[in-house]
């Protein structure tokens, strides 16, 4: 199933790490090649005589250990591992290895290579430690980075722990981690998105009104910059077009930033023609004041009144303007009207697909993270999804796209 695939097994220290030879040996039945990079702590857990012979390849741990292996001196291996691994798994992930990948230190060949892997390439994270280690804040804080950065995150399983105590925390059994991985690295290969261009805007935008003010919506782009991810995952050529939000940029997605409407549309349009699919996430002001003050608008009267213009339909300008075979998809986020105002909005705009979400501010809508889309296609098609994290919306989202791009 993995012939001809090279995996890097990353393993941090925790107990789980004893279960690791047994991964290895599966990936290696399966046809892949493996290259474990453990952390210093990892070989306190499990020799690295057992690693080295079921991977058949030195295990690596230090930065400046000798390579005795072929790949190319010590100095620059990790850029070599980098270019070479189809997928990274680490497996256990402990906090401290979660912390480090989530703030970018590199002080190990594991967190290193995890720099260097090429962007778009599987990262499959198996946490491990005490329950009450994975809900505390800073853990429950890098995972959602980590994740962010479109790293695929396993749930621990509950059961008895290192503690003695019962509860969530275990590592998923190495049959289940690679089952998870194969399902990861078949993907990308059946992904009607692989080789493909898209565009995704997201977040919201800054109409001003003086040197300090502007109109502004509470769109966080999470759900924008997840599909970018996703998309990105599959394969594409991703470029998301985005308004000031606080986000990390997605592995393998070339990010523009922006505040206006009107540089949304600016920075986008030289990339319209030669886009197989445009995505419009963001919640782009439908107006803008008509002539932003210079400098700061000082208090007079008791009213003011800011004419505001109509800004341009970014979305509509891509779908009304594209070429036979260009898809359009936009998002529909309402308080109230239900189906029909989106079902209005996927006519008028001209597009192959809209996503509906009824914004309640709790579970769907901004700074939330999760949505629960209704897709409408144009082909009068609708698939109500349910109530699911931003990522597996997008997910799905895509997966609804897929096959209008195949035809
Ligand atoms: N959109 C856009 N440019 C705009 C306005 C919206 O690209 N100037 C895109 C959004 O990214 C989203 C969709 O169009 O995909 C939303 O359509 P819109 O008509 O703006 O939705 P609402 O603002 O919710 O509509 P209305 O105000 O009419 O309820």
């Amino acid at each position: 199933m993995l012939t001809g695939k090279n995996i890097l097994l990353g393993i941090s220290g925790g107990i789980a790490a004893y279960k690791t030879p047994q991964l290895v040996r599966l990936l290696k039945k399966s046809g892949a090649d493996v290259q474990v990079l453990a952390t210093e702590s990892a070989v306190r857990f499990v020799s690295e005589l057992s690693l080295s012979t079921v991977s058949g390849r030195p295990v690596l741990t230090d930065i400046f250990s000798a390579d005795g292996n072929g790949h190319d001196n010590a100095r620059t291996m990790h850029i070599t591992l980098g270019e070479w691994a189809d997928a990274l798994v680490i497996a256990p992930a402990t906090a401290n290895t979660l912390a480090k990948l989530a703030a970018g230190m590199c002080d190990d060949m594991l967190s290193l290579c995890f720099l260097t892997l090429r962007p778009g390439k599987p990262v499959l994270v198996a946490p491990a430690m005490d329950g009450h280690m994975y809900d505390s804040p800073s853990v429950q804080r890098n995972l959602a980075m980590l994740k962010a950065q479109g790293c695929r995150m396993m749930e621990p399983e509950s059961g008895s722990l290192a503690s003695g105590q019962c509860g969530l925390g275990r590592m998923p059994e190495p049959e289940t981690i690679f089952e998870a991985l194969t399902e990861m690295l078949a993907s990308p290969e059946a992904s009607a998105l692989c080789g493909k261009t898209v565009i995704v805007t997201a977040g919201p935008t800054r109409e001003k009104i003086d040197d300090v003010r502007f109109l502004s919506n509470y769109s966080s782009g999470k759900m924008g910059f997840a599909i970018a991810a996703e998309a990105a995952r599959r394969g594409a050529t991703v470029r998301l077009v985005t308004g000031p939000v606080s986000l990390p940029t997605p592995p393998g997605v070339e990010r523009l930033d922006v505040e206006s409407a009107v540089e949304m549309l600016d920075a986008a349009q030289p990339f319209f023609d030669a886009c197989d699919l445009f995505i419009g996430a963001a919640a782009v002001a439908d107006y803008r004041p008509e002539t932003p003050a210079e400098g700061k608008i000082k208090k007079n009267d008791a009213e003011m009144e800011i004419r505001l213009v109509r800004n341009p339909d970014i979305l509509a300008t891509f779908a009304t303007g594209r070429k036979p075979g260009q898809l359009a998809v936009g998002f529909a986020l309402e308080t109230a009207g239900g189906l029909d105002y989106a079902r209005k909005k996927l006519v008028d705009k001209q597009l192959d697909l809209v996503a509906f979400n009824i914004y309640d501010g709790r579970t769907t809508g901004f700074e939330v993270d999760t949505n629960a889309l209704t897709l409408l296609a144009r082909d009068g098609n609708v698939t109500e999804l349910p109530l699911l994290s931003k990522e597996e919306a997008a997910g799905k989202l895509l997966d609804a796209i897929e096959p209008l791009l195949r035809r």
